[in-house]
């Protein structure tokens, strides 16, 4: 699987989103090694990765697209359940195989579904509420985070 690499298209100029980005697309990195060496703790750990980034990530940028009344909050929002719906089915296919070779290949449809997911989310739908950030500028400062 070609290694993800971070692309100043995907900047939001934003750290405390672009990081968490950065951050995730650095877990998909470390899931496509895992699957080099065949190391199923750093596949069991993908699965953790993506659902600390589903409840960190996804509510920190739901938390600041309602603060900057974001017109297409309601759309992304419907997109993140559907990437909670996938990325659950494909845990549960995981997590019902017992043998490392079934296991294996369904980390690996994992591991393309998250890169192709991730890039066209980034790029698609979250860099569109780069020009509606400099509304937090004008939220009072204890909120300006
Ligand atoms: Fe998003
Ligand atoms: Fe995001």
């Amino acid at each position: 699987m070609a290694v993800l690499s971070w692309r100043e298209q995907m900047s939001l100029n934003y750290p405390p989103l672009d990081d968490e980005h950065k951050a995730f697309l650095e877990e998909i990195n470390k899931a496509s090694e895992g699957l080099r060496e065949r190391d199923i703790a750093k596949i069991d750990h993908m699965f953790e990765a993506c659902y600390d980034y589903v409840r960190n990530h996804f509510s920190h940028e739901e938390d600041i697209m309602e603060r900057i009344n974001y017109p297409e909050l309601e759309e992304h929002i419907v997109s993140h359940q559907l990437f909670i719906k996938n990325i659950s089915s494909f845990r549960q296919k995981y997590e019902k195989m017992v043998d490392r070779g079934p296991k294996f290949e369904i980390a690996q449809k994992t591991i393309a579904f998250l890169s192709v997911w991730f890039l066209g989310h980034v790029i698609s739908r979250d860099k569109p509420i780069k020009p509606y950030l400099v509304r937090l500028r004008h939220l009072p400062p204890r909120m300006n985070y």
